[in-house]
C-alpha cells in the first residue's frame, strides 16, 4: 500500500471518529435511575456514541425521569422546555425521555411534549439501538414493555462521572409492596431478582479498577431472591430444587461479604415487612458490610401505616429497630417519611413525631405527600390535608429530625471513626470528605493521602449533618 493512500486512510478513519455522535445524559429522583444511566451509556457507547458534559456538543439529549411526586415531574418538564432553543438552532438534535415517567406516560409524552423524540421504559432500554435507528430517520419511537426477566445483568455499566471510588451496583428491579401512595410498581413493574453470578462479577471488575465501597440496589433489596431468574411472585412455582438452592438476600450478603473483604459494602433500599434477622445477623458478623440501614417507616400511626399498605404496624417497625440496635448498638438508622397523606389527623402527625423521638434518627428523608394518577390512593382516598398544614408538619419533622441528627452526631466528638476518602470537601479544597461507615459525612484537613484511601479520623466537633476531625494515621 502507498504511503499516500495509508494517510488516506488514517485520516479517514480520524474523520469518522472526530464525526461519531455525541450523546448527554442527566439524571433525575433515586439511585436506581442514577444507576440505569451507566447502563443506557454502555448500550449507547456501542452504537458509536460517545458521551458529552456539554450539551452545546450533544447530538442525543436524554433524560432519565421520575415520577414519584408532582414536583419532580415539573422539574423534567421544565428541563425540556429550557431544551428549545438548542433544537430550534440544532435541527439534527434529538430528544429522548427514559425512567418513570417515559413508562408513565408513553405516548403522550410525544403528545404534551412537543421536543421529546423518544420515549424508552425502564426495561426496554436494550431496544435502544433499534429506536435510535427510527428516531434518525426522523420518526418518534416508544418503547415501554415492561419485562418479567430483565436485570441488565450481562451489560456492564459505563461508570459517568464517577469519583472513582464509590459505585452502585443493581441487584432487584420493581416492587411488589404496592403502597398505596407509590407509583413504583407501575413505573418499574414486578420484582425481580438478579443472577449472583453477575453480580459478583460486576463487584470483582469494580474492584480490579480499584473502587473501595459498592452499594447494592434496589426498591426493596430485603426481598432479593434468585431461583434461577423470573418474578419473585412465581417463586412459588418453582421446582424443589431450585427453592433448595436458591439465594435470598441475607445468602447474597453473605456472598459478596465474604468474597470481597477489603470493600465497603452498603444496600438500599430496606424494607420493615421484608427485612429479617439473618440480614441483621450477617451485617453484625462481616467488618466490610457496614453499619447502616435506610429503613424507610413513612408514618408513625398505625390507621396511617394501614391505609398506606405498608405491611406493618408501628410496633412491628419499633421492634425491628431494636433488634438492630441489640445486633449491632453503633448502626446507623435513616428513615423516609410521607406527611399530609390522606386523612392524616393530628394525632397521626404526633405519632410520627413520638416514633421519631423513640428512634432518634441519624437522618431522614422527609415529604409531603403528592398524590399520584394511577395508584390506589388516588382512587379511593380524596387528598384532604390541606397544603398549609402539610407544610407546617414537614417543618415540623424536618426540624426534630435536625435535632435528632445533631444528637447523634455529638456522640462521635471524641472517638475515632474510619472514612473513605471520596473526594475534596465542598467549602475548603485544604479539606477532604468522606463517610464513615454509618454514611455520616466526614471532613478533616489533608495530610499526605488521596482519594480511596481508608483513614482513621479523630472527631472533634460537628454540625447536624457532618463531623469534623484530624486523621491520626
Ligand atoms: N408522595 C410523597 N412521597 C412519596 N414517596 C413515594 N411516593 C410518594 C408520594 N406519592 C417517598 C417515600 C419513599 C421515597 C422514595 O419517596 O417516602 O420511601
Ligand atoms: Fe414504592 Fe413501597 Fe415499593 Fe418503596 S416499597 S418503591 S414506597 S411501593
Amino acid at each position: 500500500m502507498s504511503v499516500k493512500l495509508q494517510t488516506k486512510r488514517i485520516k479517514a478513519k480520524k474523520d469518522l471518529k472526530t464525526s461519531s455522535k455525541k450523546f448527554y445524559i442527566e439524571s433525575y429522583g433515586c439511585q436506581m435511575n442514577f444507576a440505569d444511566s451507566e447502563v443506557v451509556a454502555s448500550i449507547i457507547s456501542k452504537e458509536g456514541y460517545d458521551s458529552t458534559r456539554n450539551l452545546n456538543d450533544a447530538d442525543l439529549i436524554l433524560l432519565n425521569t421520575c415520577s414519584i411526586r408532582e414536583k419532580a415531574e415539573t422539574t423534567v418538564r421544565k428541563r425540556l422546555e429550557s431544551f428549545n432553543k438548542l433544537k430550534r438552532s440544532n435541527k439534527h438534535l434529538k430528544v429522548g425521555v427514559l425512567g418513570c415517567m417515559a413508562e408513565r406516560l408513553k405516548s403522550k409524552f410525544l403528545e404534551e411534549e412537543k421536543i421529546v423524540d423518544l420515549v424508552v421504559g425502564p426495561d426496554a432500554y436494550k431496544d435502544i439501538p433499534n429506536l435510535l435507528e427510527e428516531i434518525n430517520e426522523g420518526r418518534n419511537a416508544v418503547n415501554v414493555i415492561l419485562s418479567k426477566e430483565e436485570t441488565y445483568g450481562d451489560i456492564n455499566p459505563v461508570r459517568l462521572s464517577s469519583n472513582g471510588v464509590t459505585a452502585f451496583v443493581s441487584i432487584t428491579r420493581g416492587c411488589d409492596n404496592m403502597c398505596t401512595f407509590c407509583v413504583v410498581p407501575f413505573t418499574r413493574g414486578r420484582e425481580r431478582s438478579r443472577d449472583p453470578k453477575s453480580i459478583l462479577e460486576e463487584i470483582q471488575n469494580l474492584k480490579d479498577s480499584n473502587y473501595k465501597e459498592i452499594t447494592l440496589l434496589g426498591q426493596n433489596v430485603d426481598s432479593y431472591l434468585w431461583y434461577g431468574g423470573g418474578l419473585k411472585k412465581d417463586f412459588k412455582k418453582a421446582s424443589s430444587l431450585q427453592k433448595k438452592t436458591s439465594i435470598d438476600f441475607a445468602k447474597l450478603l453473605k456472598l459478596v461479604g465474604e468474597a470481597f473483604p477489603e470493600i465497603r459494602i452498603r444496600f438500599s433500599t430496606s424494607n420493615p415487612q421484608d427485612m429479617n434477622l439473618d440480614v441483621i445477623k450477617t451485617m453484625a458478623s462481616y467488618a466490610n458490610i457496614c453499619n447502616y440501614i435506610h429503613l424507610p417507616v413513612q408514618s408513625g400511626s398505625n390507621s396511617v401505616l394501614k391505609e398506606m399498605n405498608r405491611q406493618h404496624t408501628r410496633k412491628e417497625y419499633l421492634e425491628l429497630i431494636k433488634q438492630i440496635k441489640n445486633l449491632i448498638p453503633n448502626c446507623g438508622i435513616s428513615h423516609d417519611m410521607i406527611t399530609g397523606f390522606p386523612n392524616e389527623t393530628d394525632e397521626d402527625h404526633n405519632q410520627t413525631l413520638s416514633l421519631m423521638k423513640e428512634v432518634k434518627y441519624d437522618f431522614g428523608y422527609m415529604f409531603k405527600y403528592s398524590e399520584r394518577p394511577g395508584t390506589f390512593a388516588a382512587k379511593k382516598f380524596e387528598d384532604n390535608v390541606d397544603e398549609e398544614v402539610k407544610k407546617v408538619r414537614l417543618q415540623e419533622i424536618i426540624d426534630l429530625q435536625q435535632s435528632h441528627s445533631k444528637f447523634r452526631t455529638k456522640q462521635y466528638i471524641g472517638k475515632t471513626v474510619e472514612v473513605l476518602i471520596e473526594k475534596e470537601s465542598k467549602k475548603s479544597n485544604s479539606h477532604w470528605a468522606g463517610r464513615n461507615e454509618q454514611n455520616t459525612v466526614v471532613v478533616f484537613p489533608k495530610k499526605s493521602h488521596k482519594i480511596g484511601d481508608f483513614v482513621n479520623v479523630k472527631i472533634n466537633d460537628c454540625t447536624s449533618a457532618t463531623l469534623i476531625g484530624e486523621s491520626i494515621d
